[in-house]
């Protein structure tokens, strides 16, 4: 039970009816009526029935099989959802408010970074960031690409997408400015160089846009 509680990063009880303190004393183990205890006993009889499907997969002698358990998924999270889908339904939410996104972020990192509930990597935030840009919402990504490199100062490629999306946005100084960033972190970046080449020409006017 212990291994649940940890797994979905709850008490006892969220699937028991009880008050969570050291004695139980008022604790009814045995009562189904809470939705997550039912939902519970649905996951054991799911994760039997893929360790089954698992251990049927035959890969010869030596291989060691791996059992999937609650914490596969959830990662000390009851709703095991991913970083990207967090800001997506975030952004949704509030009517498309990329302050909003920027804000829950900031309080999920706050809350759980160093844990394992959610990704605080530099790819979900980019990920978004492209997905903005691609729906025509440049202003969002790029407000979005600005918190991840602050987050992140040593990776070369949120100032190379950054690059990117300015450069599609037809702000092209900005897309210079971080082209640049990203080559002083990488400097063998050579698609990043020739991004670069190729928006300094259309600065100067050398080359249509
Ligand atoms: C994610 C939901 C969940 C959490 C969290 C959880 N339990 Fe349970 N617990 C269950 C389910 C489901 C069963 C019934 C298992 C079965 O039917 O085989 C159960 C059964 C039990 C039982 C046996 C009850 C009986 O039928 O007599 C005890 C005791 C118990 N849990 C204690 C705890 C304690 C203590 C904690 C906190 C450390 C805890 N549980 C946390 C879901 C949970
Ligand atoms: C294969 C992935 C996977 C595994 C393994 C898994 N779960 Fe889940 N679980 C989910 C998903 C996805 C949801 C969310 C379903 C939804 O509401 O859309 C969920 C939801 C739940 C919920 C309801 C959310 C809530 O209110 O807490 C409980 C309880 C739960 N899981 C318990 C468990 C337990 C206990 C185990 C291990 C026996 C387990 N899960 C293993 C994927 C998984």
């Amino acid at each position: 039970m212990r291994r649940f509680k940890l797994a979905l990063g709850v008490e006892c009880s969220h699937c028991h009816k009880g008050t969570d303190n050291r004695s139980f004393s008022d604790f009814d183990f045995a009562a189904d009526e809470k939705e997550a205890k039912r939902i519970a006993r649905k996951m054991l009889h799911m994760v039997s029935t893929i360790n089954g499907m698992v251990s049927g997969l035959e890969r010869g002698p030596d291989h060691k099989p791996l059992e999937i358990t609650c914490v596969t998924c959830h990662r000390g999270n009851s709703r095991p959802v991913m970083m990207k889908e967090v800001l997506v339904e975030t952004y949704a939410e509030h009517n498309g408010s990329i302050d909003a996104v920027i804000a829950k972020y900031r309080q999920l990192r706050e809350k759980n970074y160093g844990g394992f509930a959610f990704d605080f990597g530099e790819f979900p935030v980019s990920a978004f960031a492209f997905t903005l840009n691609t729906q025509g919402q440049p202003e969002a990504a790029i407000k979005l690409q600005k918190m991840n490199e602050k987050f992140h100062p040593d990776s070369p490629n949120n100032p190379s997408g950054m690059g990117f999306i300015c450069r599609q946005a037809g702000q092209l100084e900005l897309a210079v400015s971080a082209f640049r960033r990203s080559l002083e972190i990488n400097p063998s970046g050579r698609w990043v160089a020739g991004q670069l080449k190729e928006v300094e020409k259309l600065i100067s006017g050398k080359q249509q846009p």
